[in-house]
């Protein structure tokens, strides 16, 4: 922990990416992405934003160390998860794009014979860790997908538990269980305009559903794409329902 991202939550997974102002006044907003190193290769998870190319290239790069990226998941098509795929696809010639990759054709049709389409249940593996994609529950964009790697017990949740807490430069890497508890009228602000659904709807049906895949798995980490990695999800939780307005 240095204060600054990256930060290796183990061994063999990197938290990487950088942090920008919020729409709330005062607020920094992270934008993650995170590498899983394998016995036989290494997948991406979301690309980074292009705003911090420079810096997550530099740091997927330095926790390669040589070794090749093979897969790249962009966890939807928006610009903060997906906005440097061209980019790792034509560093790593030999790398395949994976996730629901409905039409990337049309924006990258030079790079289309390297999509590999992915659904709920379909999994990667890479030798000593297997990456299973799961069916988003609290999701964006109707392309959105999760994913669960069974090594590091480690659930990607995108958008979702998105951590705001009061932060300041200096507190970018830090886990769930090392800040304050998070800001619960900040993340309703930030649900509502990230995902815009929670604001009309009634989010318990989801939260219970949330409640039995977290049950099911017992993850040791939830990483999203914007707020600390959860590494305490039972004190959590309740915060992250609050969040949603359920
Ligand atoms: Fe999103
Ligand atoms: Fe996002």
């Amino acid at each position: 922990m240095t204060g600054t991202l990256p930060r290796a939550i183990t061994p063999e997974l990197l938290w990487t990416g950088g942090c920008m102002a919020a729409s709330v006044p005062g607020m920094l907003a992270h934008y993650s992405c995170y590498l899983l190193r394998g016995r036989q290769g290494a997948m991406l998870v979301d690309t980074g934003h292009p705003a911090h190319r420079d810096q997550v290239t530099a740091d997927v790069l330095a926790f390669l160390d040589g070794a090749a990226l093979t897969h790249i998941f962009p966890t939807h098509g928006e610009l903060p998860h997906a906005g440097l795929l061209a980019h790792w696809l034509e560093l790593f010639p030999q790398a395949v794009a994976v996730g629901d990759m409905r039409d990337w054709q049309l924006y990258l049709p030079q790079h289309s014979a390297r999509f590999r389409q992915m659904a709920d249940g379909d999994a990667v593996d890479l030798g000593d860790r297997r990456i299973t994609f799961i069916a988003p529950i609290w999701r964006d964009l109707p392309d959105t997908l999760w994913a669960w790697d069974d090594t590091s017990r480690t659930l990607f949740v995108s958008d979702a538990c998105a951590c705001f807490h009061p932060h300041a430069p200096g507190q970018s890497d830090r886990f769930t269980s090392e800040v304050a508890p998070p800001d619960i009228a900040i993340m309703q602000d930030f649900n509502d305009k990230a995902l815009h659904w929670p604001r009309y709807t009634d989010c318990r049906e989801s939260a219970a559903a949330m409640d039995r895949l977290l049950a099911a798995l017992d993850p040791a980490f939830l990483c999203g794409a914007h707020g600390a990695v959860v590494d305490d999800w039972r004190r959590m939780m309740p915060y992250f329902k609050a969040g949603m307005g359920a």
